[in-house]
Formats: C-alpha cells, sequence, structure tokens
C-alpha cells in the first residue's frame, strides 16, 4: 500500500515508519522541518516537507504523491507535559485546521482509508474501563475538556466521510523514546526533582501504550474494520499506585500527598481533576481486530 503519513518525525511516527516498511508497504513521511527530511530517509521512506496548514502546498503535495492511505499523526505538543497549558492552542489548530486541510486533499485524490489520532486517556468510562462506544470527557476543566473536544471533533472528521474509510486510534499515554514518560523524558525530570505529588487520593486511572506497540496496531488498522480503537495497555492503573512505582523507577524519591484544597489554590480545579477523574480504557476490540498485545509498562512490572 503506498502510505502518506503526516507527523513522520514524532514519537509514533518514527516506530510507524519502521513498521511499515518492515509489512513491505511504500512509506511518504511529511515533516514541516526541513532539517528531520534525513531523519526520513535513514529511516528507508520517501520524505516530503509539507506545512500541513498551507492548504494549497497540501493538495499539491497529496496530489503529487496519490496515497492508498492518510495517517494523520499531526501534533504540536511541548518537550514536557508541565507546559501543554501554553501549547495547546497551537496544537488545537494544527490539529483541527492543519489536520483538516490534509483530509480535504485526501479526499480530493480518492484517498481510500484515512487513519486519525486520537485519544484513550481523556474518555468517560462511567466508573469503569472505557470503551469505544464511551464519550470524550468534553465537559471536563481547563485544558482536559478543550482537548477532549477536539479529538471529538477529530473522530467525527475522520469517521463520518461518506468516501473515505475512516479509523480513530484512541491511544493511551504514549512511554518508550521520545516521550514524556520515558526515563530520561521530561516528566521523569520533574518526578526527580519532586515536583509532582500525588493530589489527595490519587484516585484517576491511567491506560499506557509503548510507541512500538502504538505503531503495531497502527499498521494492523490498515486492514481492520473502520471505526474507533483504544489502543493502549492491559494495566490500567491508578495513579495513587503508578507515581510511586514510577519514582521508583527513574530513582526518584517517594511522591509527596497533597491535599485537593491546597491543590485546587495551587494549581486549580484541573490537576486535581487530571489525578483524580481520568478513566482507564479496554483494549479488547483493539486484542481481537488489531492483534495489539501490549508489552508490560516498565515500572509496573509486579
Ligand atoms: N497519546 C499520547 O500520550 C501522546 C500523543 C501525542 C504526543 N504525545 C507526547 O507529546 C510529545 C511530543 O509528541 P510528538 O512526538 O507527536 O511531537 P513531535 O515530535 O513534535 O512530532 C510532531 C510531528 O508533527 C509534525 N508537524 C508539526 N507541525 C506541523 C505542521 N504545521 N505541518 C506538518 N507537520 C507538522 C512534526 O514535523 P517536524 O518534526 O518537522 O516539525 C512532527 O513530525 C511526546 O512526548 C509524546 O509522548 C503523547
Amino acid at each position: 500500500m503506498k502510505i502518506l503519513l503526516a507527523g513522520a518525525s514524532g514519537a509514533v511516527g518514527r516506530p510507524l515508519i519502521a513498521r511499515l516498511l518492515r509489512e513491505g508497504h511504500e512509506v511518504w513521511g511529511m515533516v514541516r522541518r526541513a532539517e528531520n527530511l534525513p531523519v526520513i530517509q535513514e529511516l528507508g521512506a520517501h520524505a516530503v516537507e509539507g506545512d500541513a496548514l498551507d492548504r494549497a502546498g497540501i493538495f499539491a503535495l497529496l496530489e503529487q504523491v496519490r496515497p492508498d492511505v492518510v495517517i494523520d499523526q499531526l501534533t504540536s505538543l511541548p518537550a514536557s507535559p508541565f507546559e501543554l497549558a501554553q501549547r495547546l492552542p497551537a496544537d488545537r489548530v494544527l490539529r483541527l485546521e492543519g489536520g483538516g486541510n490534509l483530509h480535504d486533499a485526501a479526499r480530493a485524490v480518492g484517498v481510500r482509508r484515512y487513519l486519525q489520532q486520537s485519544c484513550g486517556f481523556y474518555l468517560d468510562g462511567g466508573g469503569a474501563l472505557a470503551t469505544e462506544e464511551s464519550p470524550l470527557r468534553a465537559g471536563a476543566p481547563g485544558g482536559i475538556g478543550e482537548s477532549a473536544r477536539m479529538y471529538e471533533a477529530l473522530e467525527k472528521r475522520a469517521l463520518s466521510d461518506a468516501d473515505m474509510e475512516g479509523v480513530a486510534l484512541r491511544y493511551g499515554f504514549f512511554y518508550g523514546p521520545r516521550t514524556w514518560y520515558w526515563s530520561d523524558g521530561a516528566f521523569s525530570l520533574h518526578v526527580r526533582k519532586g515536583e509532582v505529588p500525588v493530589i489527595g487520593a490519587g484516585r484517576g486511572t491511567f491506560s499506557f501504550i509503548h510507541v512500538d506497540d502504538a505503531a503495531q496496531a497502527t499498521a494492523a488498522a490498515l486492514h481492520a474494520p473502520a471505526g474507533r480503537y483504544n489502543v493502549l495497555d492491559d494495566q490500567p492503573t491508578e495513579l495513587s499506585r503508578w507515581l510511586p512505582a514510577y519514582a521508583k523507577w527513574v530513582g526518584a524519591a517517594v511522591p509527596a500527598h497533597l491535599d485537593e484544597a491546597d491543590a485546587t489554590r495551587q494549581m486549580g480545579q484541573e490537576g486535581v481533576y487530571y489525578q483524580n477523574s481520568l478513566s482507564g480504557a479496554s483494549n479488547r476490540k483493539a486484542r481481537m481486530f488489531l492483534g495489539l498485545t501490549p508489552g508490560r509498562v516498565p515500572w509496573l512490572q509486579d
């Protein structure tokens, strides 16, 4: 299959290129910055420069490449999750407008299938593990609600097109090389500095996914039935358990505790919500249709 991958130099883009090439696909990796073209070439793919926000340029690029499938892994996120608030507006513009250009251009050249990065950690499982039928947390406070509403729009765009098959990949929290949660990632630095307390009871449940497992499932989604898939691990775990285990894994001290009232005063409602309200999700459908067999999260080995 001929595939155009947008976001090719990102944390999931790189292992995805390797996976797609191993499976015999012809891969065209799109990046915005010319200095990233050699990264894509060294991985063995065709490298193309394109700014998703340049609508005419994206239409010309799709006309030139004429892929069978487009995979949208566009993001504009910061190196540290602690800087998310400042970067979310630009990220939303990229994914909604830039991704919208890509989607329109894909339709214009008769692309058969469109794979969309979505989110598996802002789902509302209603007290249980979330499924593919679970809604995103559109009413959540601050940036969580804003992001959830953005993912709703991305899923709607991908899944409601009459001419292109759509797949929405609801990834868990990425870990692995080049991610926030990896042992050299920004989150580990904050934890080592003692900057990440457990807030209240830390009841929120988190589902992670290694970027290599995300790449495997994404490649399998080229052939699977269209629709939503939760691509996440088998170990949904409450923050009160995984954060101390993570701290131990990165050689940091046991995280402090902060009560909810103090946390609300210091950082607002969103931090309390993030640590106490998120749902884990079930990967049953991805296991069945994408052959997902996720590795164990290294800080949750026992
Ligand atoms: N599910 C999750 O947990 C999740 C999901 C996404 C990201 N993240 C986290 O966010 C951090 C960064 O993620 P990432 O690897 O996706 O980001 P990244 O390394 O910044 O990659 C973003 C990709 O989008 C491309 N891009 C950005 N703006 C573009 C534009 N206007 N037009 C065309 N392409 C554009 C970039 O190209 P250039 O490199 O050329 O700029 C790059 O290929 C990581 O720590 C990751 O763990 C987490």
